[in-house]
């Protein structure tokens, strides 16, 4: 099938790279042409890992091109995917579709021969109609049927996650979609993976559910790391005590800082936008985000707290992004966490093993080249995300290192016991 991709971010690419190595041939677009030439000349302008590869592999077999031209893209193409940004629209919350929206008046005006048209962006519920509506209105001879096909991938494994993916969700009304979206899709059919065809309304709205429900166990395991603290219970017994039950399930109840990252925070609050527009309100995702949006605030206290006050104290700090394997710095904790400390007097010098670069667009703080060079004569040192790197740290060469042998480990990756015993004040996350 030839395939035209627009928008080349972090979804757009893997997604583009993917369906090039299933044998497609793939156009990835971006209007950002500085995107397209770093592309071209075989750069990664994200950081994933294992893309680089799989999008060298597929540019030099010729399945896959990349393109600032989206007209030369969608002219020919069997289906086209739009997988550009929907970020939360300032002041209320809700999906920014502007940019969904733009890629569908130009889609429009290229459409040529029958294409389905799919939008793999996360978007609100009806979203997929109205960009039928704009392009049947721009373009009333224009063959095409829409499809919504959401993408679950996780930064930081995103190949794994498309390549062998719990699910696909299809929604469309037609045959002649189905039979297409199957056609790009089956190397998995082939696989066994479970593609789940719906209406369009049900798998926009698949993908939000799953988003919020996500958001909802992490943000529920946090309150429970709270009320551990309060009477000295262990919060990772009661995630493997509750986590066992098969109902519940053992993932995503690790207690931490709260979430972050580019879909939840976003996701929940623009699903609690359309549920309120709909008149049926989801009061449980108003309380997730509520409660997500105090806790890294709270995380900032609790770090104050740990270090007696942080006026005039120097912290080092391991890890940005909003968590480990990726660049991604989209509504990271430590984008709270940090102006926070820097408010109350504290110095931060940071060391992130792929972050820098995305950080330094938000973050003011002395940036190190190296975990013990960022610790060097610190006060203590907090660890913001678990890349394995802060995992098996030197206990000998930190404590030599800072002034004071105070770790706060936000992420809970070491055992307050092996910590006491390396003769390190230790403060984690609900745990005694
Ligand atoms: N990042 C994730 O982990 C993830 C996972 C699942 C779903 N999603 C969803 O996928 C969508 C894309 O997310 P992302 O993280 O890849 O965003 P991104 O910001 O990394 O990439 C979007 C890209 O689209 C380009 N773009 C915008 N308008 C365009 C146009 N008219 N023509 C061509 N290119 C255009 C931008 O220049 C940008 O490079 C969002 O709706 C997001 O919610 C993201």
């Amino acid at each position: 099938m030839r395939i035209a991709m627009i928008g080349t971010g972090y979804v757009g690419l893997v997604s583009g790279a993917c369906l090039s190595e299933f044998g497609h041939e793939v156009i990835c677009v971006d209007k950002d042409a500085a995107k397209v030439a770093t592309l071209r000349a075989g750069g990664i302008p994200i950081f994933e890992p294992g893309l680089d590869d799989v999008v060298a592999a597929n540019a030099k077999a010729g399945r896959l091109t990349f393109d600032t031209d989206l007209a030369r893209a969608v002219r020919g193409a069997d289906a086209v995917f739009i997988a550009v940004g929907t970020p939360s629209r300032r002041g209320d919350g809700h999906a920014d579709l502007s940019y969904v929206f733009a890629a569908a008046e130009e889609i429009a005006a290229a459409l040529d021969g029958y294409t389905v048209v799919v939008t793999k962006s996360t978007v609100p519920v009806g979203t997929s109609r109205k960009v039928e509506a704009i392009i049947r209105g721009k373009r009333a001879d224009a063959q095409f049927d829409m499809a919504s096909n959401p993408e679950f991938l996780r930064e930081g494994s995103a190949l794994e996650d498309f390549r062998r993916p719990d699910r696909v969700v299809v929604g469309c009304d037609t045959d002649r979609a189905r039979e297409a979206m199957r056609e790009v899709y089956r190397p998995l059919f082939l696989n066994e993976t479970p593609i789940l065809f719906t209406s369009r309304e049900t798998s926009e709205l698949i993908k939000y559910a799953a988003n919020a429900f996500l958001a909802t166990k992490i943000t529920f395991i946090n309150e429970m790391a709270d009320i551990c603290e309060k009477v000295g219970g262990d919060v990772q017994d009661v995630a493997r005590g509750i986590g066992l039950d098969g109902r519940i399930g053992k993932k995503f109840l690790h207690a931490g800082p709260g979430y972050g990252g580019s879909c939840f925070p976003k996701d929940t609050l623009a699903l609690v936008q359309t549920a309120q527009e709909l008149g049926a309100p989801t009061r449980i995702v108003e309380a997730v985000v509520a409660v997500n949006d105090d806790r890294k605030l709270a995380m900032a206290r609790k770090i104050e707290a740990a270090f007696g006050g942080v006026k005039g104290k120097t912290i080092a700090v391991l890890g940005l992004t909003f968590k480990p394997n990726t660049d991604d710095m989209r509504d990271a904790p430590s984008l709270v966490i940090l102006p926070y400390l820097q408010q109350a007097g504290a110095t931060i010098r940071a060391f992130d093993p792929e972050g820098h670069k995305e950080a330094a667009k938000h973050l003011q703080v002395d940036y190190r080249a190296g975990v013990y060079d960022a610790l060097d004569g610190a006060d203590g040192v907090v660890i913001l995300t678990e890349w394995n790197e802060f995992r098996a740290l030197d206990f000998a060469r930190v404590k030599a290192a800072l002034k004071t042998p105070l770790m706060v480990d936000l992420r809970n990756i070491y055992r307050p016991s092996q910590m006491a015993e390396a003769g390190f004040k230790y403060v984690s996350v609900g745990r005694p």
